[in-house]
């Protein structure tokens, strides 16, 4: 691998040379000089979409495999056929550009580069990718998104420029970006991506009355939060569903792609040290958050002693603050959260402008009677409920229930211009 600090100019590896324009018609035209090579149909911007497109779908293959990193997707194709593909797939493992690369069933060389994110320029945990793509004779890379982390942020497209390679920036950011959304959250909010789940009856009842099934969704339903278990840092619930439920909040009788961190936010460390999560907190990561007051007391200790993590996290406007606590999960080196409720909490995340995306199974019940809590009933009477309104909203069967899936946030906003 190229030495990325090393000085002198970086050679030109292909044919690249100069941009020797010549004006027909009023439009632009680049002239290669060594123009020998047969033009490639991979220029066409149809071909260009396709192929990006294919590599967001490749990126989607690291969900829950790659975090922290990014969820990356490249191919490589020329002359309108498709050389090799690849993903960034395991945290650790080669990046997607590189995982391309080797699965190239001829030589890349004058070939075009679709990628997801801005390629790397930096050691990390491999190599920058820039030197491979360079190295390889690459011609032309097609990017959806300029990487926000510093130690790449533009630095790897002027690599690849110097090197005389032709860059394009931009296309299908949209789509690559609804797949970047937990990284750039991470990277330019210092948060994790926040999902926030629950079920509900048809009139907006969030806890089964007494005396009934504990559950409102149907067992499809309740799989699909197993699987969305399977895959993020961890799962959040408030101490009122702990006191009420006594839940494991394991991803159970599925593919585990992480295992998540049990999280319960408890302002006044009133969690039972008889509970589930804490007579498991030495098999499963359980974190307990509280006052940095309560996080010393003889019960935190004991808690300890336990397994369990004791997080201290200030208070704000009584109640532990919500950004603190997600910028510190960010620290500890979180990416994406599933905060499971209940209502008290969903509520207070919704006020603090913390959801990025929200999945509520709806079932097909009534549940009734006035106190049954619902979202955003907690608010009172002197501030009127302001509800969030989605900027994007899909729905899909779940069983016999309907889930729909609203997003906040848009993770284009986030992206580097
Ligand atoms: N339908 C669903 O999807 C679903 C999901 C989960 C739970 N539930 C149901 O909801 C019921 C429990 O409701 P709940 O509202 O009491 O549960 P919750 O929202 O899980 O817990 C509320 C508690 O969380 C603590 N908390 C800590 N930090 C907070 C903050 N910044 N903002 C708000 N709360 C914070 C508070 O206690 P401290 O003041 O002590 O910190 C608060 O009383 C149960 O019946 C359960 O079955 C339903």
């Amino acid at each position: 691998m190229t030495d990325p600090g090393a000085p002198g100019p970086v050679p030109h590896r292909r044919g690249v040379l100069h941009q020797a324009v010549s004006r027909s018609h009023g439009a632009h035209v680049i002239v290669r000089r060594n123009n020998t090579r047969k033009p490639s149909v991979d220029n066409s911007d149809d071909f260009d979409a396709r192929m990006m497109n294919r590599a967001v779908k490749l990126a989607r293959r690291g969900a829950g495999l790659v975090e922290p990193n990014p969820m990356v997707g490249c191919v490589i194709a020329r002359a309108g056929r498709v050389l090799g593909e690849g993903c960034h797939a395991r945290f650790g493992g080669p990046h997607a550009e590189v995982a391309a690369l080797r699965a190239c069933v001829a030589s890349p060389r004058g070939a075009t580069v679709y990628v997801t994110l801005e390629p790397c320029s930096h050691h990390g945990k491999t190599p920058p990718c820039v030197d491979a793509l360079i190295d390889a004779g690459i011609e032309r890379v097609v990017a959806a998104v300029k990487d926000p982390n510093p130690a790449v942020y533009g630095a790897g497209f002027g690599r690849l420029r110097q090197a005389g390679i032709e860059v394009r920036v931009g296309l299908l950011k949209n789509e690559a970006c609804a797949t970047l959304a937990p990284y750039l959250t991470r990277t330019c909010l210092k948060r994790p991506y926040i999902i926030a789940k629950w079920a509900q009856s048809l009139d907006g009842k969030l806890t089964a009355p007494p005396g009934s099934p504990r559950w409102i969704s149907c067992e499809t339903s309740r799989r699909h939060v197993h699987r969305l278990r399977a895959r993020v840092d961890a799962v959040i619930v408030g101490s009122g569903t702990v006191a009420a439920d006594d839940p494991m909040l394991t991803a159970r009788g599925v593919r585990i792609r992480r295992t998540a961190a049990r999280i319960v936010l408890d302002g006044r460390l009133r969690i039972s040290e008889r509970c589930q999560l804490v007579a498991t907190a030495h098999d499963t990561r359980t974190l307990v958050v509280t006052t940095p007051a309560r996080a010393s007391t003889p019960k935190a200790k004991r808690l300890i002693r336990k397994g369990v993590e004791v997080m201290p996290c200030p208070l704000k406007n009584k109640r532990l603050s919500l950004s603190e606590c997600m910028a510190a999960l960010a620290k500890r080196g979180m990416t994406n959260v599933l905060v499971e409720g209940g209502p008290t909490l969903l509520t207070a995340l919704f006020d603090a402008g913390l959801v990025d995306e929200a999945l509520v199974f709806g079932a097909p019940m009534f549940i009734g009677g006035r106190d049954a809590p619902s979202l955003f009933q907690n608010r009172g009477t002197r501030r009127p409920p302001t509800p969030p309104s989605p900027i994007a909203v899909e729905t899909r069967r779940s069983g016999v229930d309907t889930l729909y899936r609203l997003r906040f946030t848009d993770p284009h906003d986030l992206a580097p211009r």
